[in-house]
């Protein structure tokens, strides 16, 4: 009986702990780069089709997943610039996002669709779908959602490079972002819609925070990434965000039964 109670009790632990990769509660946050997306490695994740398409300096599509990022590690690859933030309406935006989910890695959420709902900053009932293109290890210990949008924190060094910039844009003035509607102008005019965005529908909000919960990926996103993950068909979203169990990584198969052994052997052994 014991035994049972606490096979019971693991199996719903270990569920919940699944599902944490899938659904919780995390912060966002906005971030420009220009360079080549974690998630444009081949190895990153399970692809049915390509990683997350990168682009040349002039913006035309470079196919060869294999180019390094062009910020720093001599590569020729870029973030395109077509990968920022769009409204569709009042309460609802797609973009693109730089993830972290603590328990989860790369191969989880590169390429995987979230829908945010947003808790505070303003932004309350406000909802996005956003693709994981890129990576933050800013911090492990929190979920973050930090949406690729220019202005507010850039890395100049890259950005400069891909525009031939004084950087002047990328920083504000004396080094603080860009903190008004109006100075989304001195970004250099690719760059500028996902900056609007910010003001115009963002709120200027500050690391609001939100839920998420994976979805299948809409094809408005897809489309410009190129990129779609094999499990996209077998992933459940009405399960709460369950795959189902042909998808179940090893890695949690293995935990639950050596953690369903060791429950078994004390409860045995203590006769509980
Ligand atoms: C905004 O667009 C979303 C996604 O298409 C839709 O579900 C929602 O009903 C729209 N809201 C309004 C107020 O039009
Ligand atoms: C928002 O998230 C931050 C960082 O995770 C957390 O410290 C804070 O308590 C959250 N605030 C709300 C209102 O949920
Ligand atoms: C998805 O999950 C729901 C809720 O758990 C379940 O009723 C449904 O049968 C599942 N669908 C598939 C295809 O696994």
């Amino acid at each position: 009986m014991a035994v049972l109670r606490a096979l019971l009790l693991l199996a719903t632990v270990t569920r919940v702990l699944a599902n944490a990769k899938y659904t919780g509660t995390g912060s966002t946050g906005l971030y420009w780069d220009c360079c080549k997306p974690s998630c444009s490695w081949t190895e990153k994740g399970p692809w049915l089709t390509h990683p997350v398409q990168t682009c040349k300096k002039d913006d035309s599509p470079l196919n060869d997943f294999t180019v390094g990022s062009a910020c720093g590690q001599g590569g020729t690859a870029f973030v395109c610039n077509n990968q920022q933030p769009w409204a569709v309406n009042d309460t609802f935006s797609y973009a693109f996002t730089s993830t972290f989910i603590p328990g989860a890695s790369e191969f989880d959420w590169c390429c995987s669709c979230y829908e945010l709902t947003f808790l505070n900053g303003g932004l309350e009932g406000k909802r996005m779908i956003v693709q994981a293109s890129n990576t933050g290890y800013d911090d492990p210990k929190r979920t973050i959602f930090g949406v690729g949008a220019p202005g507010e924190k850039d890395y100049a060094d890259g950005c400069m490079d891909r525009y031939n910039s004084d950087g002047g844009g990328f920083l504000g003035k004396e080094g603080r972002p860009l903190t008004k509607r109006s100075d989304c102008e001195s970004l250099p005019k690719q760059l500028q819609q996902g900056c609007f965005w910010r003001f115009d529908w963002f709120l200027d909000a500050f690391k609001p925070n939100m839920t998420f919960q994976r979805v299948k990926c809409p094809k408005a996103l897809t489309d410009i990434t190129g990129c779609i993950r094999d499990d996209e068909d077998k992933f459940n979203a009405s399960a709460g965000g369950k795959t189902n169990a042909a998808s179940t990584p090893r890695g949690d198969s293995f935990g639950l039964l050596a953690t369903s052994l060791v429950l078994a052997a004390f409860a045995f052994a203590f006769n509980v």
